[in-house]
């Protein structure tokens, strides 16, 4: 991808799953990455494993951080500012998921996943988008929707409404940052195997159910994986997306293009 050398790259999420797929492909083009994530632990284990697809000169960081905490948000933001010299792109992909039957869901479960899907990326993106603006060097913000914020999965109701809030929330950050020179773009995956997924099929019978999934829902016949969406998110961080704003980009395998 065009222009991603020297690019300095904050993800959310990067310790785990896409969000560490990206980190990977983020350092493999020559950019240098922050990675965050919920567990310290999860993270220092990401940290080292991205290393081995450094090359120079870009380097990796991480901190832990709970995006439904300002105060974490602030700090997550301040330290990889401060670390890599400033902030280029933003990946804003950490997320949850669970699956719960819509008259089943309780109020405090739908505040917990609002919590960190819809609030937490309004709150990274809020804080990159000003440290942005300071810089003055515009930049491309990158948030995580979903094929479910468009159309709508039984089970999901919390999270359907979250990813669906995530792409209203970047089309209006599009219109109102475009005349900064940040370009703020969506993406919506549909299954992909990463261990979020894995937790969710484990509970419906696992390897069988996820390739009956396949063969019913997917015209490609298989789930995608994680570097997939990776390099739609180096994509839409690179030049060679240099007029796309404000768009989504759906990646999944055709499963909402099947009536
Ligand atoms: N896997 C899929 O099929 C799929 C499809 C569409 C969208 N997505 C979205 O992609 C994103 C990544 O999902 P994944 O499948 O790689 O999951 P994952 O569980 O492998 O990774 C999730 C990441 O988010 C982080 N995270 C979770 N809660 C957090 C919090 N409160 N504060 C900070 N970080 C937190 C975790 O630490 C981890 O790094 C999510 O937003 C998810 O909704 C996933």
């Amino acid at each position: 991808m065009r222009g991603l050398v020297g690019k300095r790259v904050l993800i959310s999420g990067g310790s785990s799953g896409i969000g560490h797929a990206a980190a990977r492909r983020f350092l493999q083009e020559g950019a240098t990455v922050f990675i965050s994530g919920l567990d310290p632990a999860e993270v220092t284990t990401a940290v080292a494993a991205a290393k081995q697809d450094l090359t120079a000169p870009s380097e990796v960081f991480g901190v832990a951080c709970d995006v439904t905490r300002e105060e974490d948000v602030a700090r997550l933001v301040s330290t990889a500012g401060q670390t890599m010299g400033g902030i280029d792109v933003l990946i804003n992909n950490a997320g949850v998921s669970w699956r719960e039957p819509f008259l089943e869901i309780t109020p405090q479960h739908w505040d917990e996943m609002i919590a960190v899907n819809l609030r937490g990326m309004f709150l990274v993106a809020q804080a990159v988008s000003r440290l942005l603006i300071d810089q003055g060097r515009g930049g491309a913000i990158i948030n995580m929707s979903s094929t479910n914020g468009i159309a709508g999965e039984a089970d999901y109701a919390h999270y359907n409404a979250s990813k669906g809030g995530v792409l209203l929330l970047t089309k209006t950050m599009a219109v109102e940052l475009g005349r900064h020179g940040i370009r703020v773009n969506a993406v919506c995956p549909g299954y992909i195997d990463t261990p979020l997924n894995a937790g969710i099929s484990a509970d419906l019978g696992g390897a069988a159910f996820v390739s009956a999934y396949a063969r019913d829902n997917i015209p490609l016949g298989r789930i995608g994986r994680d570097f997939e969406v990776a390099a739609v998110y180096a994509f839409l961080a690179s030049e060679d997306a240099s007029f796309v704003h404000g768009a989504e980009i759906v990646v999944d395998g055709g499963q909402l293009a099947l009536m």
